[in-house]
């Protein structure tokens, strides 16, 4: 994975952790159209990769994360038709994203802007630094959030907090967006933590980790009754697998389990 070439975006891999740096510093990582379709490739490339387990997205440098969709892209949009076609290609990647079967990490490393704060929310778990700045500025552009924003903000904190950061448009620090659930972690250096998180992740039966990803997503997605439904049914299969008896047998033998994913 180390060795694929790509312009705005790079890919470190080390054991089971990959790390997908969004590179584009003049720009603070704004998504262009070319970023947003190697993010795509990137994590197509990952996810084949049977070697890795977890996945953790940042930007490259101090300053941001990703700064939003690239603004000076906007000039080409015309109309209704080509802004559709561009809200749901973003959706499109973020889907890809927050549908992979190994946890996701956002390592939000500075400004998480509009499709910057999107990419995060599609992530399992975000780990902001200290000095990070998070919000959906679209409005003050005359824009909406359209790279999943107006759906994923309020299923994650609220509706109420949701309709407020993007009425406003206001950038959230990392310990406000601690308190109100909106980032995970705080930490000095975000990739780091995000690290450990990861490992902590890795330690747990991978098809286990990768059911409970399913059942919460597409529980989110319909009643109760329905969910708990999902829930039994992923339970079951998890009772079938060789992980199951692995895990059982280690904690009543006082020892680790050492999971094969089977
Ligand atoms: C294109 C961007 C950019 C962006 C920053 N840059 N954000 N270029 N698209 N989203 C560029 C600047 O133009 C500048 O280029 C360089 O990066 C450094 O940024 P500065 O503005 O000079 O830095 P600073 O003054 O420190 O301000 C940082 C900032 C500001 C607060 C993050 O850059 C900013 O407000 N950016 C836009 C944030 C935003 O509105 N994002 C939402 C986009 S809409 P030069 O060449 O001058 O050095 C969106 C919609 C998604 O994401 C859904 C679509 C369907």
């Amino acid at each position: 994975l180390d060795e694929l070439e790509f312009n705005n975006v790079q890919i470190d891999q080390h054991g089971p952790i990959a790390v997908l740096t969004i590179n584009r510093p003049k720009a603070l990582n704004a998504l262009n159209a070319d970023t947003l379709s190697e993010i795509a490739q990137a994590v197509n490339m990952i996810i084949e990769d049977a070697e890795v387990g977890a996945l953790i997205i940042t930007g490259a440098g101090e300053k941001a994360f990703v700064a939003g969709a690239d603004i000076s892209e906007f000039g080409d949009l015309e109309g209704v038709y080509d802004g559709r076609e561009l809200a749901l290609a973003g959706q499109d990647v973020m889907h890809q994203i927050s549908s992979l079967p190994i946890p996701v990490i956002a390592a939000v490393n500075g400004y998480a802007l509009g499709g910057g704060l999107e990419l995060a929310l599609a992530c399992d778990v975000r780990v902001a630094a200290t000095t990070a700045r998070l919000g959906l500025p679209e409005t003050s552009l005359g824009l909406i959030p359209g790279f999943g924003g107006t759906q994923r903000l309020p299923r994650l904190i609220g509706t109420g907090r949701a309709l407020d950061m993007i009425l406003t448009g206001r950038q959230v620090r990392a310990d406000e967006a601690l308190g109100m659930g909106l980032v995970n972690y705080v930490a000095d250096n975000a990739l780091t933590r995000a690290r450990e998180v990861a490992e902590a992740m890795l330690k747990n039966a991978p098809i286990a980790v990768s059911l409970v990803k399913e059942a919460v997503r597409r529980g989110m997605d319909t009643t109760l009754e329905g969910g708990l439904e999902i829930e039994a049914d992923l339970f079951g299969m998890t009772v079938a697998t060789k992980d199951f008896r692995e895990g059982v047998d280690a904690f009543l033998n006082k020892r680790p389990a050492e999971f094969q994913g089977e």
